[in-house]
């Protein structure tokens, strides 16, 4: 597991002129993320399947003043190849290249025992913690080709390095996630400008946790804000050269 370096310090116009397409942008780990990279001068495409929360999202960085974000709903759990080719070439139309793609979108559901798992929840969890990165990474090559250095990050977890008692679905997808993560690096590393890494954020105040750890006093973790230092170093210019490899915060 790689770390960022230590006294990493993003220059506030970092992302300055870059096009970013994060997903899962209307809560958590992604909403910060949404916020903290048009704070450093991206134009940031936000992803959701709730037009609502995507609006508050976009809202609120046109009133921080920040470029002026696109929102792109979008529900991964129904979506298929025809809509991730029509969401690239949207923003294809629209913003020409695609620098920065955060997937950051998943599901947890339940925690049970894999004797009693449910067929209807493995195969939701597949479909949006796993595939739907898959499709929308394919998807979006030929744009992330056309930008001077693209990073895509997928997000990985404690779960994905080692097996864990009742974190069935879960689990395999984000394990899944690190070995795509690998693959793809491979496959461009040499013939494009492309990097491929993964990030896992640790344990985090959000809504996920709370829902894997409703007895665990949220206060005792930190805010999705509070870790957005590897996702800046990542995604942005700094971490130029790094690809293959999964950081941890
Ligand atoms: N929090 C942690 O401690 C922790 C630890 C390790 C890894 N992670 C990973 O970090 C990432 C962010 O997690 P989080 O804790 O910020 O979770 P979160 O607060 O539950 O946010 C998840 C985001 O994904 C979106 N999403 C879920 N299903 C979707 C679908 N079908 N289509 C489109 N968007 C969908 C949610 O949309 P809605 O707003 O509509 O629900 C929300 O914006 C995840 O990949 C998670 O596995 C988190």
């Amino acid at each position: 597991m790689q770390t960022i370096p230590q006294d990493y310090q993003p220059a506030k116009d970092l992302l300055k002129n870059r096009t970013i397409l994060v997903t899962g942008a209307t809560d958590g780990i992604g909403e910060a993320a949404a916020h903290t990279f048009a704070a450093h001068g991206a134009t940031v495409i936000l992803l959701g399947r709730n037009v609502k929360k995507l609006e508050y999202v976009y809202d609120q960085m046109v009133e921080a003043g920040y470029p002026q974000p696109a929102i792109y709903p979008m529900d991964l759990e129904g979506a298929t190849d025809a809509d991730y080719a029509e969401m690239a070439t949207m923003i294809e139309n629209e913003f020409q290249t695609l620098d920065g793609l955060l997937h950051n979108a998943a599901r947890l559901d339940a925690l049970m025992p894999l004797e009693q798992y449910d067929l209807k929840m493995w195969a939701r969890l597949l479909q949006v913690n796993l595939t739907a990165p898959f499709l929308m990474t394919r998807a979006c090559l030929p744009l992330l080709r056309k930008s001077a250095d693209a990073s895509v990050i997928f997000t990985s977890s404690g779960v994905a390095h080692k097996g864990r008692a009742y974190w069935g679905a879960y689990a395999v997808t984000k394990a899944g996630c690190d070995n795509l993560m690998e693959t793809l690096s491979d496959e461009v590393e040499a013939n494009t400008a492309i990097r491929v890494n993964s990030i896992d954020p640790g344990r985090v105040r959000t809504k996920m946790r709370k829902k894997a750890f409703p007895g665990e006093d949220p206060m005792i973790l930190p805010t999705p804000e509070e870790i957005m230092l590897p996702y800046l170093y990542l995604i942005g210019p700094d971490s130029k050269g790094q690809t293959g490899k999964i950081f941890s915060v």
